[in-house]
């Protein structure tokens, strides 16, 4: 009976163990994104393992932001050691931070005297800081754009991309006419309106180029206001009133199909991230080298306002190798590693040292626009509840643009849940 409780004691040790990962050269990371990104990630995680004689698992996430947070949050409630780092949409930090899921990094940070000032300061700020305490690092920044062909605009006799939404309505009105004899799946604009996150990024942007949105310096605001009803009205417009943009823009338009879209020539203007810019500039693109990048339209009385999006590097409190996770985290965010995603991205760094790089700049020449567009963007709300915030908006503004709920009712459906759920949180 002794033998047996003595093996049953190693028995179990040695499964315990062996749920552990088997040498302190281990660690895993789990990364969303296109296929494109995670065959390069790869690239520069087998870099890593090259140099630093060690294994990296990596995991690779969905691209949809909604999905990705899904897969983190089932292994962080079960304090799982795996995995030891992951990517974080700007969206979702704090509530990762809230949930005490993050290890904090300043002693890393000061450890090491990394230099702070070479992020941009708004975003360590706002994203990547809680209760006083660094909790991630950016990888990139993003903000919404307006992506333009330049060729057609041309061809039509306009000299630059429009400044106001009537001048893209306009545009768009013309051209579209004109290019559907050749091509009739053609359409004047493309954007964001399925029911995820990234509707609720072109709804800011939309309001905001109208005085209009929901939050101010991180208060939400009743979002049934004259700004913001115009502003979904005149989303709902381009679908069915104007008709420029696709009826499948409140059923299937995410990131990547608008993008796919816009590349096989089919739309005069897109909106999208910062990302797009080299997909769209490959060799085996039917619009390279006919594209322009600008600022999004506006409003009359309003001025461009763009979305901030981005993606960030943490650390799980539950990794079991921190060591090794931290030489990850400043491989990713050293200025050789974000050099390289930028040129071969075409994404945003963190840092801002490298927007005077002169590599960086003959590659991405719209990059000197960037800087003051990323100063400006407009933050969504900073709360540990944001995603419940995210999907009540996201039902309601899709519901109106496919035209379910009248623009008025559905903006006063969304203030009563929201004041439902801020009334809840707020309360614990
Ligand atoms: C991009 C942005 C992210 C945003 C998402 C919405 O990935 O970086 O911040 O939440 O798009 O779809």
């Amino acid at each position: 009976m002794k033998f047996f409780v003595f093996y049953l004691i190693i028995f179990c040790a040695f499964t315990l163990t062996s749920c552990r990962k088997q040498d302190k050269h281990e660690i895993s990371v789990a990364i969303g994104g296109a296929p494109s990104e995670l065959d390069f990630w790869n690239d520069i995680i087998k870099n890593f393992e090259k140099k630093n004689g060690c294994k990296i698992k990596f995991l690779r996430q969905s691209s949809d932001t909604d999905q990705n947070r899904q897969q983190l949050i089932i292994a962080l409630r079960a304090k799982k050691r795996n995995p030891d780092l992951f990517l974080m949409d700007t969206a979702w930090i704090v509530q990762f931070a809230a949930s005490q899921w993050l290890e904090p990094l300043d002693q890393y940070f000061s450890h090491d005297k990394i230099d702070k000032s070479v992020f941009f300061k708004k975003i360590i700020t706002l994203s990547d800081t809680y209760k006083n305490e660094l909790i991630a690092l950016p990888v990139y920044v993003d903000a919404g754009m307006l992506y333009y062909r330049k060729d057609l605009l041309n061809k039509y006799g306009f000299n630059n991309p429009p400044n106001t939404w009537q001048e893209l309505v306009d545009q768009s009105i013309k051209i579209q006419k004109k290019e559907r004899r050749q091509n009739p799946n053609f359409y004047g604009f493309v954007w964001q309106g399925a029911q995820y996150e990234g509707l609720v990024c072109c709804f800011l942007e939309f309001a905001g180029s109208n005085n209009g949105g929901f939050i101010n310096k991180n208060f939400m605001l009743k979002l049934n206001n004259p700004a913001n009803r115009q502003s979904l009205q005149f989303m709902y417009d381009l679908i069915h009133t104007y008709k420029i943009s696709p009826p499948n823009t409140y059923t299937e338009m995410r990131e990547d199909s608008t993008r796919l879209f816009f590349e096989n020539a089919n739309a005069l203007f897109q909106r999208n991230w910062p990302y797009a810019w080299a997909l769209l500039q490959k060799d085996s693109s039917p619009v390279k080298g006919k594209i322009g990048i600008a600022p999004l339209p506006h409003f009359p009385s309003g001025k461009s306002a763009a979305a901030l999006g981005g993606w960030h590097i943490g650390m799980s409190k539950f990794s079991d190798n921190k060591p090794l996770a931290w030489k990850f985290i400043k491989y990713v965010i050293s200025y050789d590693t974000q050099k390289k995603f930028t040129m071969e991205l075409g994404w945003n760094p963190g840092r801002q040292d490298l927007y005077n790089d002169p590599d960086v700049l003959r590659k991405n020449p719209h990059f000197s626009k960037l800087k003051q567009i990323f100063r400006n963007a407009l933050a969504r709300p900073n709360v540990p509840y944001y995603t419940q915030i995210s999907n009540c908006i996201q039902k309601y503004l899709n519901a109106a643009i496919a035209g379910k709920i009248p623009i008025a009712q559905s903006l006063k459906r969304a203030d009563n849940d929201l004041s439902k759920i801020i009334k809840n949180y707020e309360q614990k």
